[in-house]
């Protein structure tokens, strides 16, 4: 495997523009798109013998720490959608610090690109204690989290190198889209959504070559960001995870205070903060909470927010209304992927900042690829 840097500068840009490819290697072989007579479906080697046992689970339950949570938590709705399961989100750390429930009848997963996270691999350890089905995704091949959990699927996404999570990121959710469809299994009723969600996924790594092309655009927008102090992000619905994983690449690399938020939260605290100096990305592309999305920004504009705007191509004029801001278009796909497409003009972002503040982008201050110790 080819782990130098190629024509990049750093470790964290190459892995940004390879991501056609690894979420091409991370599909391979696993989507089927079957003939006229029979439906599309999903091939995941790992599980198929588990599958019946996840199903009958009481819940399912995502464990994992950084990006990998947020991998996980940016799949939780259609996971929740096609399951028709109650879907529960844990932080490793506060699992174990709250000894939280887990039960026999659940299903874990364990959600990691080293598999070798201290925090995941012993909250794994108990569920594994409690008599938890534990299903691991993870990226290494052998690590401790890929053998000990009972079945799982690797995301294949290829040797991640740059202390932030970027290819692993979007492969992790694009892994968890399939089991979703996998578990969802062939239920006539969700029929016509998992086929437009196939497509979808054949599709998606054109739709991220075609996103890759901001790179310029997001350089732009870092030069403006270079002197802040603070970003926020707000998202909500499929890309609340986008919003928290954006600002945490803005955070681990870029070494600038930024927030991930809740839109729907904008009125409990975060409000307050907003001015005409403090610059806020509001992540609006099509989906059923675009209309909601739409509103916050007019309660921005109202106090005079410093606004960038992430939107689907052709909604400049519909976002942007009654105010100034400045305008991400990119391209529009199934809403439930959405977030594959929208984490990637935000990890260009994070990139250029750090460059251009003059900041190592691969090996950032204090931080560690993998963290080995509790
Ligand atoms: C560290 C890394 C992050 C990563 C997190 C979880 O904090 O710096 O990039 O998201 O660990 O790592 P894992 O290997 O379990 O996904």
């Amino acid at each position: 495997e080819q782990i130098n840097k190629g024509n990049y500068e750093h470790y964290m840009q190459k892995e940004i523009h390879e991501q056609p490819e690894s979420l091409k290697t991370t599909m391979r072989g696993r989507l089927i798109r079957g003939d006229s007579s029979k439906s599309k479906t999903v091939l995941l080697g790992g599980l198929k013998d588990h599958l019946k046992t996840i199903r009958r689970s009481r819940r399912i339950v995502f464990i994992g720490c950084g990006t990998s949570y947020n991998a996980a938590l940016a799949a939780r709705p259609i996971l929740e959608e096609l399951s028709g399961m109650p879907v529960t989100m844990e932080i490793a750390s506060d699992l174990l610090d709250r000894q939280g429930p887990i039960y026999r009848e659940d299903t874990s997963v364990f959600v990691s690109q080293s598999g070798e996270t201290a925090d995941t691999l012993h909250a794994l350890e108990y569920a594994l204690e409690n008599g938890a089905l534990c299903v691991g995704i993870t990226n290494t091949v052998g690590s401790a989290i890929a053998r000990n959990t009972h079945c799982g699927v690797h995301i294949n996404a290829g040797c991640e190198i740059g202390v932030a999570s970027t290819k692993a990121y979007t492969s992790q959710i694009v892994v968890m889209a399939m089991l979703a469809l996998a578990i969802g299994g062939d239920t006539i009723s969700s029929e016509s959504r998992r086929e437009a969600i196939i497509d979808s996924l054949f599709d998606l790594p054109n739709k991220v070559r075609e996103v890759l092309k901001l790179d310029q655009e997001m350089k732009d927008i870092a030069q403006l960001l270079i002197a802040e102090q603070s970003l926020l992000v707000f998202g909500r619905g499929y890309n609340y995870a986008t919003a928290l994983e954006g600002a945490l690449k803005v955070k681990e690399v870029a070494l600038m205070h930024s927030e991930g938020i809740l839109a729907g939260e904008m009125k409990h605290g975060p409000l307050a903060l907003v001015d005409e100096t403090l610059p806020i990305v509001v992540i609006a592309t099509r989906d059923a909470c675009f209309s909601k999305q739409q509103s916050v920004i007019q309660q921005l504009h109202a106090r005079k927010g410093r606004l960038i705007v992430m939107c689907s191509k052709g909604d400049a004029a519909s976002v942007c209304v009654g105010g100034s801001c400045r305008v991400i278009e990119v391209p529009q796909v199934e809403d439930c992927l959405q977030p594959v497409i929208n984490i990637v003009p935000l990890q260009l972002l994070a990139y250029h900042l750090t460059v251009l503040r003059g900041y190592n982008v691969d090996q950032p201050r204090n931080l560690a690829k993998s963290v080995t110790t509790q």
